[in-house]
Parts: structure tokens; sequence; C-alpha cells
């Protein structure tokens, strides 16, 4: 009997430790569980990884599962930038892509701006123009200009600046200065690098004298007026050809008296006008060279085959209630030769394709404006 005793007491000493280690390791599962558990959830919020460990790490787990997916909080949490204090603005500030989106943000509330004005300062430029303009001293006047859609940050000084001389409405300003009319004509030109169907070409947009278009077709004999070959972009020679068979079909007429032309055709062109009208006719209807939207390939010089004075033809008539429908725009109206820089051309137009056509058509605006409201980013 005694002996059993001492066996038992052995037992039940041994016991002990393995209860404590297995109710230990029993936490320990329960814990990971519970942290892989939350890792998972937040994961299935849009948090990646990273910021998912801070948020559970810095206890803020269910504050993140009440707010839901947020790409800023996202963003916060994963950067060594976060801070506390800032933790329910984040949440309130639409994300940007941008490596210092949260350092931008920090510095930005810090300098007093409020929650809608950092959101619209975000929104408006890009990662280096924000990081550049979170350095300034804080600016006034960022929600009269930055609320325009097409607003750019980098302008706003050129926003206040034009508002003060010209008193427009900041919508206005915002446009014009888009559009480069506080500058010169022809003078420190923005130098275009990327090209597309929708490419700007004006006084203020330089195409380089390498610059070719590169589809560039032959424009069939029986539609040229003019003296040799006239190369034109394939969409708009076939667009081309679809408008001269609908007008064909009403009785009329449509030719091309001028197409794609390269740099060196334009300074002969500049040179030829020069010489025959002077500098003011230049300056008013002839692109300096790399200025002139016939280096794109889009545009056409259309004519009548029978009238000589293309605004007289009936071609014209047809062209300005048609035009548009096959993606031609009149892209020098009378209207809008403070716009566009050019007296009218009646012959010039430009293809935008037909839904670009159509809005300008209905909304009676030139395609420099079209540009900076929608294209421009
Ligand atoms: N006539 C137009 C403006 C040009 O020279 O391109
Ligand atoms: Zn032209």
């Amino acid at each position: 009997m005694p002996q059993q005793r001492v066996k038992l007491k052995l037992k039940s000493s041994a016991r002990k430790p393995l209860i404590i280690v297995g109710a230990i390791i029993l936490v320990i599962i329960i814990i990971l569980s519970f942290y892989f558990n939350r890792i998972g959830e937040l994961k299935n919020l849009g948090y990646n990884e990273e910021a998912a460990k801070n948020i559970i790490f810095k206890f803020k787990y269910s504050y993140v599962m009440d707010i839901g997916e947020n790409k800023t909080l996202n963003a916060a949490f994963e950067s060594v930038d976060y801070k506390e204090d800032n933790l329910d603005n984040y949440a309130k500030i639409d994300y940007e892509e941008g490596e210092h989106l949260i350092t931008n943000i920090n510095k930005l509330l810090n300098k007093g701006y409020s929650v809608d004005e950092v959101n619209l300062i975000i929104s408006k430029g890009d990662d280096e123009s924000v990081s550049d303009f979170a350095k300034r001293d804080k600016v006034k006047y960022i929600e009269e200009f930055l609320s325009v859609d097409y607003a750019k940050l980098e302008n706003l000084d050129r926003y206040v600046a034009y508002k003060e001389k010209e008193n427009d409405d900041a919508e206005t300003t915002v446009l014009y200065v888009n559009m480069d009319f506080d500058k010169e004509d022809y003078v420190d030109p923005l130098v275009i690098d990327e090209f597309d169907d929708y490419v700007l070409v004006n006084k203020h947009r330089q195409l380089s004298s390498e610059y070719v278009p590169d589809d560039l077709v032959t424009i069939d004999e029986e539609y040229v007026k003019a003296d040799g070959e006239i190369e034109i972009e394939r969409n708009v020679a076939k667009a081309f050809y679809d408008m001269a068979e609908a007008a064909s079909k009403e009785g009329l007429e449509l030719m091309v008296s001028s197409g794609y032309r390269s740099y060196k055709d334009q300074e002969e062109i500049v040179n030829t006008y020069l010489g025959l009208y002077g500098q003011n006719y230049v300056d008013n209807y002839v692109a300096k060279p790399g200025f002139s939207e016939h280096q794109t390939a889009m545009s056409l010089d259309i004519a009548s085959k029978s009238v000589d004075t293309f605004v007289n033809s009936d071609e014209y008539a047809w062209m300005m209630d048609n035009a548009y429908k096959y993606g031609f725009i009149l892209r020098y109206p009378r209207s809008k030769e403070d716009i566009t820089g050019y007296k009218c051309e009646a012959w010039h137009y430009r293809y935008v394709g037909k839904k670009i056509a159509k809005y300008i058509k209905e909304n009676n605006i030139t395609y420099d404006e079209y540009y900076v409201m929608f294209l421009d980013n």
C-alpha cells in the first residue's frame, strides 16, 4: 500500500507542468487563430498583409472594421509615416496613387488645410506636384480654382495671376490658363511627346520637326483638288470617303485640297504666304512649322469640285450641317477666333471621331476647349 501511494504522488507532480505547457500552447493557438482570422477579415476588405498587421498591432481592428474598405487607410497603415492623430482624416481623403500620399496628407493637414482642401489638392496634382506643393506655405484660393473639374495644381499660381488681371470667373480662368492664354502665341510652347489620334496642336502646343504620323495613306485621285498627291491618316481617309459618298447622294462633290503636311512643307507654305500676303496674313491663317494641325495628318482642307471659294458652295453648307456625323469638326469657326487664334477657315476640318464631333457641335465649343476639359490629364 505505501508503495502505491508514492507512485500516485509522482504521477500528479509530473502532470502539472504538462497541463501548464498544454494550456500555454492552447492559448497561443487561440491567439494565433484569432490573429490570422482577423488578418483574413481585413484582407477580405481589401487591406494588404502589411497594413492588416499594423492595424492589429495598433489596436485599430474594430475601428477599421467599422469603416470597411478604404484605400487611403490601407496606405496609411502601410506607411512608416502613419500618424495616429490623422487617423479620422485619412479615412475621409480619397485615395490617389503615389508613393508619398500619406506623407503629403500629413504635411498638408499640418499646414492647416481642411480635409476638403486636401482632397482637392491631391486630386488635382500628381505625386510629385503635390509633394512640391506640400512644401509651400499655405496658399489661398484653393477651393475657388481647384473645384473646377479640369483644374491643375501646378497651374494654381497662374490662375491667381490671370484672375487678378482679367477678373474672369474661376471656371473661365482655369479653362483659359489651361489653354495657355496667359502666354503669348508661340512663346514657351509645350513640346508634344506623346501622340495619339486626339493630339491637340495649336499656337501653344508644338510638334517636333521630326514628327511624322505612322499610318498615312494616299487620298484617291478622284477626290484630290490640288497638284500632286495628298496623304492623310488611314481612319481619316475612311471617314472622308464615307462623308463624300453621303454628300454625293445629295448631288454634292466634296474634294480635298490639303491633308498631311510635313514640318518642311509647312516651312515652305509659311514662306510662300509671307511673300504673297505678309506677316499679318500668316499670323491669322498659317501656322508656324511644328504648330500646324496638318502635321498630325488628322486634318483636311475640304473643297468643292465646282465652286472655287468653298464658303460660297453648297458643299460648305452641307458640311456645316453634316460633317460631325462623320467625325469631322470645323476647326477654326468665325465665332471662336479669339480661342483658336486663327481667322475663320471654312475649309479646314479636323477629324476627332463621331462622339467628340457631336459633343463639340452640340455645345458650340472648339477642340481646344474640349481637349482641356476632357482629354488633358
Ligand atoms: N491654316 C492652318 C491654321 C495651318 O496652317 O495649319
Ligand atoms: Zn488647313
